[in-house]
């Protein structure tokens, strides 16, 4: 057993997290990994408000541990989507980009929020607003990581504020577990990891593709949904690299997610306008290359189509040669974070 203020804090079992990523973290892989004894977050960005609530309802059927949300604060339906999570009282919010406005109404009922970073500053300030933890995200991450590496960034990170942080970005083993607790953190989340599972939805093509992948094969580009971000090297990544951004096609897929969002039109310039004019979202044009992302990110993980899809996935893909299921993960790296942590402490004298 591994305690700390992670699992402390949360009454959990281990200190690892299913990091929230559209569409696959379905209420299936949130709960296996919760049942697990890890914290699984369910990402909520990508459905209505209604659809929202439909799979929290969902993950509290098939399991009763603690779970969370994680919803991007800029863009259509984040305000919506977050009123649903503090009404549905999940215990744990978990918002990346922008400014949370939901703290003291979260701590109301007893939930806990958390911030995402990846950079040390932002840190200090989500700590200064009241946020319980931080997830702290390298540049190995898949998606959206920034400059600084998890070696870097979390050391640093744990020298300035002192709330608990979750390590992300790079993650897949016990070693990273083991590695992750010295340099200051309080648990790892994976995202890349919990792709290559059993109850993972993700198509059969990319998880091959993956189970294939080196730790040199991702791409680090804005070319996938606007903001600078990590991919599996595929064919489809490939050939938007190359092919750049296009601006017909980004408002085309802008009114699609409109569509499968269902915003009435007042709502979706209102929310463009509001994007426009944030500081995080440099505005409509994100927003269009969002929901281009978005549709080939769904070709990928439907359909496999290796053409014309593409799947976020983080460096650590390198490290991953099989889909067992998230029960298995969990014991697998909290077993050997164990070993190798007591392993290093008995060559440690004083
Ligand atoms: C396919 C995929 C989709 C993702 N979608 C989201 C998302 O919707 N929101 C978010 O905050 N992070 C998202 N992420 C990033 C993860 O939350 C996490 O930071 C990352 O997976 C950690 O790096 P790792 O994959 O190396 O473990 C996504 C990651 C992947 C692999």
């Amino acid at each position: 057993m591994i305690k700390t203020r992670f699992t402390e804090m949360l009454g959990i079992k281990h200190p690892i997290m299913l990091a929230g990523m559209n569409w696959i973290t379905t209420p299936k892989l949130v709960a296996s990994v919760c049942n697990a004894g890890g914290l699984g977050i369910f990402a909520s960005a990508a459905y209505s408000p209604e659809e929202t609530r439909k799979h929290i309802r969902e993950i509290r059927k098939l399991t009763n541990k603690p779970f969370g949300i994680n919803q991007i604060l800029i863009g259509p339906g984040a305000k919506e989507n977050i009123d649903v999570a503090i009404e549905e009282k999940v215990p744990i919010i978990n918002y990346s980009l922008g400014k949370p406005w939901f703290i003291d109404q979260v701590h109301a009922y007893g939930g806990k929020v958390m911030g995402t970073i990846a950079i040390a500053r932002h840190a200090v300030r989500a700590a200064q607003l009241g946020c319980d933890m931080l997830a702290v995200t390298g540049h190995e991450a898949a998606a959206h990581g920034d400059v600084a590496t998890s070696m870097v960034l979390i050391p640093l990170v744990a020298s300035q504020v002192k709330i608990p942080l979750i390590a992300a970005g790079g993650f897949y083993d016990g070693r990273g577990l083991a590695a992750a607790l010295v340099l200051g953190a309080d648990a790892i989340s994976m995202g890349t990891r919990f792709i290559l599972t059993q109850e993972s939805l993700v198509h059969d093509n990319f998880k091959q593709l993956c189970l294939m992948a080196t730790e040199q094969d991702t791409l680090y580009s804005d070319v996938f949904d606007g903001m600078p971000g990590r991919a599996l090297k595929s064919p489809g990544a490939e050939a938007m690299m190359k092919k750049g951004f296009s601006l017909l096609q980004s408002v085309k897929s802008a009114l699609e997610v409109k569509r499968m969002l269902n915003l009435p039109l007042w709502k979706f310039i209102g929310l463009s306008w509001s994007m426009l004019k944030s500081k995080e979202g440099k505005g409509l044009l994100i927003q269009a290359r969002s929901a281009t992302g978005a549709i080939s990110h769904l070709k990928a993980i439907n359909e496999g189509d290796e053409k014309e899809g593409f799947l976020f996935a983080g460096q650590s893909v390198g490290g991953i040669h099989d889909i067992p299921t998230c029960k298995e993960v969990v014991e697998r790296i909290v077993d050997e974070a164990e070993k190798r942590l007591k392993a290093v402490g008995k060559n440690v004298s004083a």
